[in-house]
């Protein structure tokens, strides 16, 4: 059977991808700040993807009981908004340790436990912000285009027996969207706003992202890596 490794499980789009990985007949093994008794989950553990002694337990766990990973998706995110002059340096740190060390974390730990299927394949949460400019969320874009290069420079070196490509979505709909939204004076406005930034002029589902993740993990995508693939209903070609 087929095992994979979900951070951020707890979450939006990191909930709905497990579910598909469940019902596509994969084990599933979820890990988030948060706990969760989903009974998607055959494992979950609860911690920061930013503590190495997670990462150990959770290497020693899939070696003892599978021997092997097939599919490892880094999810796990955070926001921060601030206007540069009044930046917390603290928080931008946090920032880079959460949205990319953590995904750092994740692949040195169980990159040997990747060699060891005959498909490995990592799959990193990057976002279109990486590629556009976003008034207040400097931290959020440049930690998403952090993701992008460490995408690219780690698909070179885990090649050619695991392969490593980055979903980018649009604004989707979960927790992390409804807050953003929420910080706006007129929130139901804002949405429109937002929609209409879109081609496809609604919001996405974390079940569309949950899809792009499993088809860039699975066979159907067997010659891509290094890949940065774009789902965001036109947003970009739209702006
Ligand atoms: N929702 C969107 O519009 C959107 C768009 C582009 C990219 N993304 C990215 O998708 C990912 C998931 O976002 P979401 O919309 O499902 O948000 P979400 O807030 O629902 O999920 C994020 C999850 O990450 C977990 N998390 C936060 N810090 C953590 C830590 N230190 N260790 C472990 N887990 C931690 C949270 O507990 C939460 O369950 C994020 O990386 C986000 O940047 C989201």
């Amino acid at each position: 059977m087929n095992v994979v490794l979900i951070t951020g499980a707890h979450g939006g789009i990191g909930l709905e991808t497990s579910r598909l990985f469940k019902e596509r007949g994969y084990v599933v093994i979820g890990t988030d700040l948060l706990d969760s008794t989903d009974s998607t989950f055959d494992k979950f553990f609860k911690g920061s993807v930013t503590d190495e002694n997670m990462w150990k337990e959770i290497h020693d766990y899939i070696a003892t009981k599978h021997g092997q990973l097939d599919v490892l998706v880094n999810i796990a995110g955070r926001n921060y908004f601030d206007q540069i002059e009044n930046a917390q340096l603290s928080e931008w740190r946090d920032m880079f340790e959460v949205n990319v060390i953590g995904m750092v974390a994740s692949i040195k730990y169980l990159k040997s436990l990747l060699k060891k299927s005959e498909h490995g394949a990592i799959v990193n949460m990057s976002s279109i912000s990486a590629d556009i400019g976003s008034v207040g969320y400097a931290a959020y874009c440049a930690t998403k285009g952090a993701v992008d290069s460490l995408t690219k420079s780690l698909a070179l070196e885990l090649a050619p027996e695991i392969r490593v490509n980055a979903i980018a979505p649009g604004w989707i709909e979960t927790p992390f969207t409804v807050e953003g939204l929420e910080k706006s004076n007129d929130p139901a406005a804002y949405r429109k706003q937002v929609e209409s930034m879109h081609a496809l002029e609604r919001v996405g589902l974390p079940g569309e992202i949950a899809k792009s993740i499993f088809w860039i993990s699975s066979a159907e995508s067997s010659f891509m890596t290094g890949s940065i693939v774009v789902v965001d209903g036109g947003y970009i070609i739209n702006n």
